[in-house]
């Protein structure tokens, strides 16, 4: 049995919307018991069982972060246009062009399969540096029946041999490939979905959008996949406010994703049909626009997740230490909410009820950092402070040397 003793663990087991720190659910001087993979005490140090002790000499523990939602398996690279749109061209127009998503499309059909898991590998192990023990990983740049599946069986993959679970998508709808009309693609993707199912795939996805897909089409493929068993999320009201929150939230998705030009009526609709903000400011900062913002989610009642939106065209920061920095000054959350939509809320996004909050029974994912103060996280950003990580009770990471 694995015991962090003196440590400020933060459960993640307070109400998202609250001030100060009350949203981390903190225990002063507490200690977390790990055996077999999973969690078996949360409390006092004074009260933890024995076993091989790590002491935390009053750090902050936190459970392991899950990001929901990244496109991190794909070739190429698109330094050029991230050039040209600081230059100015809109990136519905570098789509226009050829470039956007279809050119990540090129380079990820020409790369093998151990290119392509080499990369994968490479994002998933710096992210488990950071402490995310869980991400969920998109397809979406295959764009053929075979392509999209190659890409769900090398996200699977890339997790098993990084040490961070993956949680594969199938993002049916993200372009149209060059190849096909809108209608023989949006056949294929729906046709798709029970071999994604058989493969292992968790999640289905769309792109609702001008210039992507409409409402009528994501409704296709989005319903096919709930009836199939798939937890849906949607890319919604990224660029227009085109009603994807409200179609979200109609069709029963766990997340409606971006959302920085949803409009009152659709996050209303979110509130009531318990559909999650999934806030990607790191995306918004990276396409100079203004980034969604949090509180007038969190006082309609809606849980707000932060993810990273990894992907080599909008967003190529792996660092959560970033990613909590951008939640703070961009999105208006505290620190603490930050740090709880990292965890408690990345695995409500993803329905993984057994992780994401530190209690008895839940998986042993466990993040100790090199200071006690939550607040420093999204302080002092672009290093990383966790010192230990632990997944599914295997410790990945120890580094010797602090940052703070
Ligand atoms: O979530 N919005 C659509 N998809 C990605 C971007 C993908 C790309 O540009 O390659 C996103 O931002």
């Amino acid at each position: 049995m694995l015991v962090v003793k003196h440590a400020r663990v933060a459960t993640m087991t307070g109400a998202q919307a609250l001030a100060g720190d009350e949203p981390l659910g903190l225990i002063e001087d507490g200690a977390v018991a790990c055996s077999e993979g999973r969690i078996v005490y949360v409390g006092t140090a004074a009260g933890a069982p024995a076993g091989e002790v790590i002491d935390a000499g009053g750090a902050l523990l936190t459970p392991g972060f899950v990001d929901a939602h990244t496109h991190l398996v794909f070739a190429g690279d698109r330094a050029q246009e991230h050039a040209l749109r600081l230059s100015g061209v809109s990136y519905l127009e570098i789509a226009r062009r050829g470039g956007g998503i279809r050119s990540t499309v090129r380079a990820t059909r020409a790369a093998s399969d151990a290119e392509l898991l080499d990369g994968a590998v490479s994002r998933l192990r710096r992210m488990l540096d950071c402490g995310v023990t869980t991400a969920e990983v998109k397809t979406g740049y295959g764009l053929s029946g075979a392509e999209e599946l190659r890409m769900l069986r090398i996200a699977l993959q890339a997790g098993a041999a990084s040490g961070c679970e993956v949680i594969p998508t199938l993002l049916g709808l993200h372009a149209v490939p060059e190849e096909a009309s809108r209608e023989e693609w949006l056949a294929t993707a729906v046709e798709l979905l029970p071999e994604a199912v058989r493969l292992g795939a968790r999640g289905c996805d769309a792109f609702c959008e001008q210039g992507a897909f409409t409402q009528a089409e994501c409704t296709t493929f989005l319903r096919r996949g709930l009836e199939l068993g798939l937890t849906a999320h949607l890319h919604a009201d990224q660029l227009s406010d085109s009603g994807g929150a409200a179609l979200a939230a109609s069709l029963g998705c766990a997340s409606a994703d971006h959302l920085e030009r949803a409009s009152s009526e659709g996050l209303a609709a979110m509130a009531r049909a318990g559909t999650a903000a999934v806030l990607l400011p790191l995306a918004a900062w990276f396409l100079r626009d203004t980034p969604a913002k949090a509180q007038a989610f969190l006082e309609a009642g809606v849980t707000v997740a932060l993810a990273s939106n990894l992907n080599p065209g909008s967003q190529r920061i792996e660092s959560v230490s970033m990613l909590l920095a951008a939640g703070c000054l961009f999105c208006g959350l505290t620190p603490a909410q930050a740090l709880w939509a990292c965890t408690a809320g990345g695995a409500r996004v993803l329905r993984l009820s057994d992780r994401g909050v530190l209690a008895a029974g839940k998986r042993a994912d466990l993040v100790l950092f090199d200071t006690s103060d939550p607040a420093h996280l999204p302080y002092h950003a672009g290093v990383e402070h966790a010192r230990m990580v632990i997944a599914a009770g295997k410790t990945v990471l120890v580094r010797e040397k602090a940052c703070s």
